[in-house]
């Protein structure tokens, strides 16, 4: 088999990282000026302020853009693109969750390409040649998306989610960034960050290189997730849970997530849930599904996680033990169920639609039909109560 493996750019990790993001920002070059993306809430937490007297310090001055909401739309991109552009920018700085990472990672097409931006989003994405630097610095601890290449953009029209690939140049890991997160942002950031990592292993292209990361993220999720939940100010819990998003970016960078994703997307277009919680819902039975397809990966899944084996549970048995562990873990973090939250059975069968259309499902070991696009939706809404 050949693969391939890469990480996308340099990553800097460690508490207290920002307050020297200058520093680092300097040594990519000669760069004068720089636009930092973010979003009104981490604007309230102080941290582009750390940043921007970190990159002033160093002489680089900035300009700001505070107006990326969650699932940014191409509308937002073209907005925060113009401001780049008639500032001149000669970096872009996407500071917060995927969301500003997103949206700072499409800006940068509009500094090399005329606008507008949607016409390099698409459902199927193509790489993008972009040219100025991107510096990406991540306030939660989850999407792993400073770790990656690729952009998702909601397309308002259509209420899709499409994406595209750029450069990147560099990621500031803080783990002390994410210690202002709010109970349920931590449950559900991780439970991504854990469905990156479970989902890129179980997928059909995944490799040697991308499950020694994913499967040491996945151990790292399932032994700090819960602490760094209960105790939001423990340090060790953070820093490893920004380590484990950080390998699961990489890995499912390398690779790709496969229908837990298409399924949390569809959920996302339909609900207007966030992602992180999307993610948890899909997971178990996206694993579930895929198990008998790759009976080794599966076990390397339930190992990381812990689970205690004895050696001859078949796939299936396997792919149901990993289901269970992640509901149990959802339930102690007290996330609600689908229709504790509100939602009707029928509302939750539209998510089957995205679950079997996106490209991602391509990535699932076992073929996604309409049909069992259309059982999975069902069992997410069913089998988590
Ligand atoms: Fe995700």
């Amino acid at each position: 088999m050949n693969f391939r493996y890469m990480q996308n750019c340099p990553i800097v990790f460690g508490p207290g990282a920002i307050d020297h993001l200058g520093e680092y920002v300097s040594e990519l070059g000669k760069i004068r000026k720089a636009f930092c993306v973010f979003d009104k809430g981490v604007e309230a937490a102080g941290i582009p302020a750390r940043a921007v007297a970190s990159l002033e310090k160093a002489g680089i001055t900035c300009a700001c853009y505070n107006g990326v909401q969650a699932d940014p739309t191409i509308g937002i991109v073209d907005e925060a693109g113009a401001q780049a552009l008639a500032f001149g920018a000669e970096a872009i700085i996407g500071i917060g969750g995927g969301s500003s990472m997103d949206a700072a990672k499409a800006v940068s097409i509009l500094m090399t390409y005329p606008g507008p931006v949607k016409k390099y989003v698409l459902a199927k994405p193509i790489t993008m040649d972009t040219k100025v630097p991107v510096v990406l610095v991540p306030t939660t601890s989850g999407t792993g998306a400073e770790a990656t290449r690729v952009a998702v953009i909601s397309q308002t029209e259509t209420g899709g989610k499409w994406s595209v690939f750029v450069n990147t140049s560099l990621a500031v890991v803080d783990p002390e960034l994410s210690m202002g997160m709010p109970a349920s942002v931590t449950a559900y950031t991780g439970l991504d960050a854990l469905s990156h990592a479970a989902e890129c292993v179980t997928d059909n292209i995944s490799h040697p290189h991308n499950q020694l990361l994913a499967c040491a993220a996945i151990e790292k999720i399932m032994k700090n997730l819960y602490t760094a939940w209960k105790e939001p100010n423990n340090v060790e819990a953070r820093t490893e849970m920004s380590l484990a998003a950080d390998w699961a970016g990489i890995a499912f960078g390398e690779t790709m997530c496969h229908v837990g994703h298409a399924l949390a997307d569809g959920l996302s277009i339909n609900l207007h849930t966030p992602h992180g919680y999307n993610c948890a819902m899909a997971l178990p039975v996206a694993l579930e599904y895929a198990a008998p397809a790759v009976p080794a990966e599966i076990r390397m899944v339930a190992e990381a996680m812990g689970i205690a084996l004895s050696g001859s549970e078949t796939a299936e048995e396997l792919g149901a033990l990993c289901a269970k562990e992640v509901w149990n873990l959802m339930r102690k973090l007290e996330v609600p169920s689908l229709k504790a939250s509100g939602y009707t059975r029928e509302q939750v069968l539209k998510a089957a639609e995205e679950g079997y259309s996106s490209h991602l499902s391509t990535y699932c070991p076992v073929p996604v039909t309409r049909e069992a696009a259309e059982r999975l939706a069902a069992r997410m809404y069913d089998a988590y109560q």
